[in-house]
C-alpha cells in the first residue's frame, strides 16, 4: 500500500504535480513554473523576490493595482466581525448597501443588483432570469439565446453555448439547444492596426435581423455581447454597432444583456461600456474589477421592468429559484465597497481616460516588429496578434509569455497567439513603457 504523501513530501521536485491549472497547458507549466508569492501596486513577485510588472491587471480584474490597504484593511475588519450569512432568507448590511452603490452608478433603469460570486456564474445568473422573465410574462416561447462569434461568458454550459471560442466547446458536448450567434465583428482586412473602435462593421448588428428571420422573434429571449471582447483576442466594438443591436432587440422585444466582467469598472474608461456607449442594456453582468480581484464576487444588475415582473403572486412564495450559498458574501462585499471607494478617491476611471491616450499611442510602436500581424486598443486594454506558426497555433505567443516573464519581467496576458496588454488603472505613462518596451525585446528575440 502506498503511504499517503505527508506535508514535507511537498518538497519534493514533483509537488507541482497534484494540482491541475485551469486554462493552463499543465505540462508545459510544470517544466517552467512561473510562480507567483506577493503583489504590490503595480508589481508581482516571483518566489525569488524577483519583481515583475503585472501588464494584465491580473485576469482583467486588479483595476487599482495590487494588495491596496484600504481593501485588505475591509476584507481583514469584516472577516473578525461576520464571516459568513446565510444568503437565501437573510441578509447583512453590506450587501445592501453595495446593491445601493451599484445600482447607483449603472446607467439608469438598471436598479436592482444579484449577486454570484464569478463572471461565469454572473453570466448563468442573467441567461436563466433572461428566460424566466419571458415566461413570467407570458412569453414563454422565448427560449432562445443570441451570442457571438468570439464571444466570452465564462465557462458554465449557458456561457459556452452563447460563447463563439471553439477551444471552449468542442470538449464538451452538445451544450445547450436553442442558442445561435451572431458573427464576430472582427475582420483583419478591414480594421487592421484601427485605433480606438473601428470605422467598419456596425453594420454586422443587422445579422440579427437575420437570425430572427430565421427563428422568428417569438423563440427569442434574449442577446448577450461584450461591449468589448475580451478573452476572446480583445475585440473592440466597431463605432455605431452596440446603438443598432439596441434598436433591432426594441423592435422585436429581444432583452439586450452586456457581459461587463471585464470592461465594468474603468477597464473603458467609464464605469461601465454601456455608459461609455450610451447604450442602455435590460441587463449588464459584473465580476472582477467590483472586488478589484481581492475576493471572488459577480453579479447581475437588471432593469426593474425586468424585477418586477417576477414580484407577483403570495408574498411568502421564492420569486426566482436561483442563487448561490455565497451570493453576496460578506467578504466580498466588504471588499467590493472598499474597492468602489477607491475607484471614486483616486479618480481612476478618470485617470484611465489619459492612460488610454497614453497606452494606444506606445502600443501601436509595436507595428513593424518581427510576426506582429495586428494591433487594436480601446480603453485600457490592447492587443498585439502574433503570425502563429505553421501548424503550430499558440506556440509562438506562448514563447512569448514566458520570455515575458522570465526575461523581461513583464507579465502580459495571452490568447493563442495575441498578446494583451490591459494594466492597472493606476499605472503611469512610465509603467507603460516599461510594459510595451518588455514586450517589443521579446518580440525581437522570438522567431
Ligand atoms: C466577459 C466575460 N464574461 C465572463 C467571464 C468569466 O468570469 P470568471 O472567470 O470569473 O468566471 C469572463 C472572464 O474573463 C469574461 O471576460
Amino acid at each position: 500500500m502506498t503511504a499517503a504523501p505527508r506535508p514535507s513530501d511537498l518538497s519534493r521536485p514533483n509537488a507541482l504535480e497534484a494540482y491541475w491549472l485551469p486554462f493552463t497547458p499543465n505540462r508545459a507549466f510544470k517544466k517552467d513554473p512561473r510562480i507567483i508569492t506577493r503583489a504590490e501596486g503595480m508589481y508581482y513577485f516571483d518566489q525569488n523576490g524577483r519583481k515583475v510588472m503585472d501588464g494584465a491587471s491580473g485576469l482583467w480584474c486588479s483595476n487599482a493595482g495590487h494588495c491596496r490597504p484600504s481593501i485588505t484593511a475591509a476584507i481583514r475588519a469584516q472577516a473578525g466581525e461576520l464571516d459568513y450569512s446565510p444568503s437565501f432568507l437573510y441578509g447583512h448590511p453590506k450587501v445592501f448597501e453595495l446593491a445601493n452603490r451599484l445600482t447607483a452608478m449603472a446607467p439608469k433603469g438598471l436598479d436592482h443588483a444579484f449577486f454570484a460570486n464569478s463572471g461565469s456564474e454572473a453570466c448563468e445568473s442573467a441567461l436563466k432570469i433572461a428566460i424566466a422573465y419571458q415566461r413570467a410574462i407570458g412569453q414563454g416561447t422565448r427560449t432562445r439565446l443570441i451570442g457571438r462569434e468570439r464571444g466570452y461568458h465564462g465557462v458554465n454550459f449557458g456561457g459556452i453555448s452563447v460563447g463563439g471560442m471553439v477551444n471552449n466547446r468542442k470538449q464538451f458536448g452538445t451544450l445547450l439547444t436553442g442558442v445561435d450567434h451572431l458573427p464576430t465583428t472582427y475582420n483583419r482586412a478591414e480594421q487592421a492596426f484601427a485605433r480606438g473602435e473601428p470605422t467598419w462593421g456596425a453594420h454586422l448588428a443587422d445579422e440579427l435581423e437575420k437570425l430572427v428571420a430565421l427563428h422568428d422573434a417569438s423563440t427569442i429571449a434574449a442577446v448577450i455581447v461584450e461591449p468589448m471582447s475580451g478573452s476572446g483576442g480583445m475585440v473592440p466594438t466597431p463605432k455605431g454597432y452596440l446603438q443598432k443591436l439596441r434598436a433591432i432587440c426594441d423592435k422585436h422585444s429581444i432583452l439586450l444583456i452586456f457581459d461587463e466582467v471585464i470592461t465594468g469598472f474603468g477597464r473603458l474608461a467609464a464605469p461601465f461600456g454601456a455608459e461609455r456607449y450610451g447604450v442602455v442594456p435590460d441587463m449588464i453582468t459584473f465580476a472582477k474589477g467590483v472586488t478589484n480581484g481581492a475576493v471572488p464576487m459577480g453579479g447581475v444588475l437588471v432593469k426593474k421592468e425586468i424585477y418586477d415582473a417576477f414580484m407577483t403572486g403570495p408574498e411568502q412564495t421564492i420569486e426566482l429559484f436561483h442563487g448561490y450559498t455565497y451570493s453576496g458574501h460578506p467578504l466580498a462585499c466588504a471588499a467590493a465597497l472598499a474597492t468602489l471607494d477607491l475607484y471614486r478617491e483616486e479618480g481612476l476611471f478618470e485617470n484611465a481616460k489619459a492612460l488610454e491616450r497614453t497606452l494606444e499611442e506606445q502600443v501601436h510602436s509595436l507595428k513593424g516588429e518581427p510576426n506582429v500581424v495586428d494591433i487594436r486598443n480601446v480603453g485600457v486594454a490592447s492587443a498585439i496578434d502574433l503570425a502563429p506558426l505553421d501548424g503550430q497555433p499558440g506556440k509562438r505567443g506562448y514563447e512569448v509569455l514566458q520570455r515575458c516573464f522570465h526575461e523581461a519581467g513583464v507579465m502580459p496576458r495571452l490568447s493563442g497567439d495575441t498578446i494583451v496588454i490591459a494594466p492597472c488603472l493606476i499605472a503611469t505613462a512610465d509603467d507603460v513603457s516599461v510594459l510595451i518596451e518588455g514586450v517589443r525585446s521579446v518580440l525581437r528575440a522570438v522567431t
